[in-house]
């Protein structure tokens, strides 16, 4: 008899009945990854599909027959033969109750898009479930640390609901550990190391924990800058144009003017991470410096503008001095990694013939 190797006998298929219908899914899947396959609407507030699941918010609870108590669906494996309801009376009773609890410690709940990627998900399915916000008032968790004066992230704990995603990202995604929970209960606070700023701690200020906060309590300061701008915030997908690994964004605009960037979560080579540069560093594009003409600086110190031809040959004949008084090695080349094969040919192609060096480079290192 034939036997299958390992690989393909983990991956055989395996039935339940989900809301009353056969489904089919593979070993090691949760029981939120089949539900959300079938379109079904599960929802989640601690949940990222790029971490592991935490099991924290309890608002993917599901009802599978047998089982005493609903179980969190996202930290729940799918089973052979299981039978699993999403949405029962009961359920989305128990799911609007545990939202009222959650807002009922938030300041506010309207937090400007431009503060995540994320930031809408806790005001959307407190719309969705028409939860009421003053319930449970009362004590409150999380102590604002606006005082932390980066010039990337805002650190607004008021909007905060302990759902972690912001530790855990960083740790899990960046490998910083920049942050973590202090304290428990109603005491609970995200902190960094000895609760310094976090330009004194590990962070590297990649932005991630900004954009996977669920409720604005981490906020792009930078997006915010244009928060009253007039416009509808427009989202454009493009490429970051640092360095070669060629990470996706979605670049906002607001009319013209470019306000922010956001990390496209199914970017094949950055899967939503990005790291400093191209989630924070793009006031070049609209700076008043931006060269827009070719330029040279004259005898009197100061940038002219000039026509191509003879920038080009003013570039030309500086290289020329720099070789013959210092040699040909004193040349030295830097090719964007950007740039496409021809252009990165080209340069190498300009630097090796040009002055009969190997002194040349690209920056495609992150
Ligand atoms: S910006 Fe990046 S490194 Fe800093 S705390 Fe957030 S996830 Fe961690
Ligand atoms: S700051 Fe945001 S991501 Fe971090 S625990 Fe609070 S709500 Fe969650
Ligand atoms: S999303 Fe499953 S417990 Fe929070």
């Amino acid at each position: 008899m034939t036997t299958l190797p390992d690989s393909l006998e983990d991956e055989r298929v395996l039935t339940m009945t989900l809301d009353g219908n056969a489904v089919t899914f593979t070993e090691g899947e949760t029981l939120y990854e089949v539900a959300s396959r079938q379109g079904k609407r599960v929802p989640t507030l601690c949940y990222d599909d790029r971490l592991k699941a935490f099991g924290a918010c309890r608002l993917c609870v599901v009802q599978v027959e047998g089982m005493r108590a609903p179980v969190a669906s996202c930290a729940t494996l799918a089973t052979d033969g299981m039978v699993a309801h999403t949405t029962t009376e009961a359920i989305e009773k128990y799911r609007r109750t545990l939202l009222e609890m959650v807002v009922s410690e938030n300041r506010s709940l309207d937090v400007n898009p431009l503060s995540g990627y994320a930031s809408q998900e806790l005001v959307a399915l407190v719309d969705r479930y028409e939860a009421r916000t003053g319930r449970f008032a009362g004590k409150k968790s999380g102590t604002s640390n606006v005082e932390d004066t980066n010039p990337f992230i805002l650190r607004d704990y008021d909007n905060c609901i302990s759902c972690y995603r912001c530790v855990r990202v960083c740790a899990e995604q960046e490998g910083d550990y920049a942050i973590n929970v202090m304290g428990r209960g109603f005491g609970t606070q995200i902190i960094t190391e000895f609760n310094h700023r976090l330009k004194d701690s590990q962070c590297t200020f990649c932005g991630q924990c900004v954009q996977t906060c669920p409720t604005g309590a981490l906020g792009d300061r930078k997006a915010l800058r244009d928060a009253d701008t007039e416009g509808e915030i427009k989202k454009t997908r493009s490429i970051c144009p640092y360095c070669g690994v060629g990470c996706s964004v979605d670049l906002l605009t607001k009319g013209d003017k470019l306000v922010g960037v956001q990390p496209a979560m199914d970017g094949p080579a950055n899967e939503g991470a990005l790291c400093i540069k191209g989630q924070f560093a793009f006031d070049f594009v609209q700076h008043s410096d931006r060269l827009s003409k070719p330029m040279i600086r004259r005898e009197d110190g100061e940038l002219h503008e000039c026509e191509w031809d003879e920038a080009l040959e003013f570039a030309a004949s500086g290289f020329r001095k720099v070789r013959d008084r210092y040699g040909r090695q004193a040349i030295y080349g830097v090719a964007s990694g950007r740039a496409p094969h021809e252009a990165a040919y080209t340069m190498q192609k300009f630097i090796r013939a040009s002055f009969g060096t190997n002194y040349i480079d690209n920056c495609s290192r992150a």
